[in-house]
């Protein structure tokens, strides 16, 4: 299937505002991290596809002949094909995965699978690739969590800062270079029941939850405007409004229900240093933000980072607006992440 060496890396991403609200409707915004994942596809003569995903200790191979054989009807479509339940349980089957496994690292594989079995392999790509990539990674993320916003695609595979709001999508313009600290709890969580979690609760207690959803929107809409604004005329002001946003939309999140011990943890934690937290993406656990404010010095980032690890979190350093899904030249990738590839 491949013929040659391909390096692809993708940008980390969070949702600033608008996370659960996205799903019914409201607007998101969410920003590509400079914290990348590469990907090195190499040939192999042994006739297999091999997969390693070291950070979630993942190892797998595959007999490409017998892929080839399963899934020909796939590797002919030119276009876009949903993973129904019936093609999950195929995949399911030629990964060699028990039927009643739904780990996220059994997701991972079989999202993988999926889209290596469909997607054609480019030198570069145009922005009509890009489009086939972002339709893609969304048929990988209804693998992983059933119905996806498409948030989460679109800011990977275009990079940036973008509002998202029910597949329309638009770039802030000039994002200004926000750095945040990027927190790790380490708390398993599972996308899928925490959406469902707030659909039941707006179910259940309309007139309470839709105007949480309303106001998590007006939020997104005003960090917007913030965001804008600063582009052109940073202030430190702007930085108190940000502050503030975080706050109530935390709070917001926290009454639909996808709060959790550990991101109150966090919140603590970095206000205690006069810093504002909130949880990003799914919540229940999982990853949380912290926006570090100009000025401060790089010993009080330490401290709080060292103060976050002692509570067993993970955090990176990082600014907003990377870019989005690319291709590398060998030649071109940074000496530490080819190190890392050569040792996988
Ligand atoms: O699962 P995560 O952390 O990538 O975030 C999902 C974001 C939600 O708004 C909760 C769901 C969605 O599809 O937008």
């Amino acid at each position: 299937m491949l013929s040659e060496v391909l390096l692809v890396s993708a940008p980390g991403k969070v949702i600033l505002h608008g996370e659960h609200a996205v799903v019914h409707g409201k607007v998101a915004l969410a920003v590509a991290l400079n914290l990348r994942t590469f990907l090195r596809l190499q040939p192999h003569s042994n006739g297999k596809v091999d997969l390693s995903l070291p950070n979630i200790g993942i190892k797998w191979a595959w007999d490409v002949a017998r892929l080839q054989l399963l899934d020909t009807s796939f590797l002919e479509q030119g276009d876009i094909t949903t993973p129904t339940p019936e093609l999950v349980e195929k995949l399911k089957e030629v990964a060699g995965l028990p039927e009643d496994c739904a780990v996220t690292e059994s997701l991972a594989v079989l999202a993988f699978l999926y889209l290596y079995l469909s997607i054609c392999r480019k030198q570069r790509w145009t922005k009509e690739d890009l489009e086939l990539i972002n339709k893609w990674a969304f048929q990988g993320e209804r693998v992983i969590h059933g119905n996806p916003s498409g948030v989460d695609n679109a800011v990977s595979t275009w990079g940036g800062a973008l509002r998202y709001q029910q597949g329309k999508i638009s770039s802030l313009k000039r994002p200004p270079a926000l750095q945040i600290l990027l927190t790790n709890t380490k708390v398993p969580r599972n996308t899928r029941t925490l959406v469902a979690g707030v659909r039941n609760r707006l179910l259940k207690f309309p007139e309470i939850v839709a105007p949480l959803l309303t106001s998590i929107d007006a939020i997104s809409l005003e960090c917007e405007r913030v965001l804008g604004e600063m582009g052109e005329a940073p202030a430190p002001e702007q930085y108190l409004v940000l502050e503030e946003l975080i706050d109530m939309n935390q709070h917001h999140l926290n009454a639909l229900g996808v709060g959790h011990a550990s991101l109150d943890q966090l919140c603590q934690v970095t206000r205690a240093r006069g810093l504002h937290s909130k949880l990003t993406g799914a919540g229940g656990g999982g990853c949380g933000i912290t926006l570090l404010k100009p000025g401060l010095e790089q010993p009080e980032v330490e401290a709080m980072k060292q103060a976050l690890t002692s509570c067993g979190f993970d955090c990176w350093e990082t600014s907003i607006g990377a870019p989005g899904v690319s291709i590398h030249s060998a030649t071109s990738l940074d000496s530490q992440v080819q190190q890392a590839l050569d040792g996988l």
